[in-house]
């Protein structure tokens, strides 16, 4: 089953590099806790969806799925534009 095999790929999504987590947090700053929520709200919304599918729990899919999509835009709304003008020099 597709969202079995890919939920757990978000959900323990391997950390970048040591030297990139440096320059993310140090970038952050003290918005550090903020990011690290939207990333935690991330995984277990992943989670909550590998489970429902395991559970073969077709609402509670759709669901978490879209709790899981509201977690990726909730942080981009508040860290991607900063972000992208920071490390990739446009906004
Ligand atoms: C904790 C914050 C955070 C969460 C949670 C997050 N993102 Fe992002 N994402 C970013 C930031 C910051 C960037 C822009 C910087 C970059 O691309 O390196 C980005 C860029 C991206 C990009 C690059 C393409 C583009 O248009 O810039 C994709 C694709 C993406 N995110 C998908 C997702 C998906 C899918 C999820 C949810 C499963 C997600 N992200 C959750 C912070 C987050």
């Amino acid at each position: 089953m597709r969202v079995t095999d890919t939920a757990p790929h978000i959900a323990e999504h391997p950390q970048p590099p040591l030297g990139e987590k440096m320059r993310i947090l140090g970038f952050v700053g003290s918005d550090a806790g903020r990011f690290k929520r939207f990333d935690e709200q991330t995984h277990q919304a992943a989670r909550a969806l590998e489970q429902a599918a395991k559970r073969g729990d077709g609402q509670s899919v759709i669901a978490s799925f879209a709790a899981l999509q509201n977690s990726c835009l909730a942080c981009h709304q508040n860290f991607r534009k900063p972000f992208m003008e920071h490390f990739y020099g446009k906004p």
